[in-house]
């Protein structure tokens, strides 16, 4: 896997670029304000006001923004969130340490502690949460292990079709709660249609700044 290139967004919060696919792993309007729309506020607020137990499965773990943007939510609300991240290529730690996602120096422990743990097992990064890194390829994935909430974080279906298609979305679906919410930055229209094939109910809602639409689906 080639290095991928560091980017500022345009919120100040830096991104990678991988020019093999000539796609970043965040919005360049803002990594961080995007993050912070899509998968903490649509996904991680309203799962929270609905459910007692919070369990998170994160398609794409990638620099570990949305893990620490959820650690950082579960110390601050005192909520208990158990979250399961999977990457296929897991970036180096001459990487993470230049990506300045950390406010502080509790932040920087949590966000080190976050990228430095080890994989295939859980791992308590603070009382409010507990962390479990899988390095395997989506397409692989058999766990029985089931979530409330997903954060689907795939690069977009222009670069890696496959993975919006049904087999992965299905996977989705099952490892799902009943009320389960998947959510995700894409709006694309096959799959959108894809979910609704699985029984989704879906909801297209406002995106982060720069981007007009993003996709919340809910397990009946
Ligand atoms: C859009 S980026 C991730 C963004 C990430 N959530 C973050 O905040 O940095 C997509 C991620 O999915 C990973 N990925 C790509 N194909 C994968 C696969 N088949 N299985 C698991 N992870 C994969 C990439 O390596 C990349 O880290």
């Amino acid at each position: 896997m080639e290095n991928p290139e560091i980017r500022l967004t345009a919120d100040g919060s830096k991104t990678l670029y991988l020019q093999s696919l000539d796609e970043t792993y965040h919005s360049s309007h803002g990594a961080i304000q995007e993050a912070l729309h899509v998968f903490i506020e649509q996904g991680l607020s309203y799962v929270a006001a609905k459910t007692t137990s919070i369990a998170i499965f994160e398609m794409g773990f990638g620099t570990g923004l949305n893990a620490l943007l959820t650690a950082q939510w579960a110390e601050k609300h005192q909520r208990k969130i158990s979250y399961v991240g999977i990457e296929l290529h897991p970036i180096s730690e001459d990487i993470w340490r230049q990506m300045d996602y950390a406010q502080g120096k509790s932040e920087s422990e949590s966000y080190s502690e976050i990228m430095s743990a080890e994989w295939g097992k859980f791992q308590e990064i603070s009382p409010f949460f507990q962390l479990k890194k899988i390095e395997q390829t989506i397409y692989e994935l058999d766990i029985e292990e089931k979530v409330d909430l997903i954060f689907f974080d795939a690069f977009g279906p222009r670069v890696q079709a496959d993975i919006w298609n049904l087999p992965v979305l299905k996977k989705m679906h099952g490892m799902l709660n009943p009320g389960g919410v998947f959510v995700t930055y894409c709006a694309q229209g096959q799959m959108k249609r894809n979910l609704k094939s699985l029984g989704f109910t879906l909801e297209v809602l406002p995106g982060p700044p720069g981007k007009r639409e993003m996709t919340r689906a809910t397990k009946s």
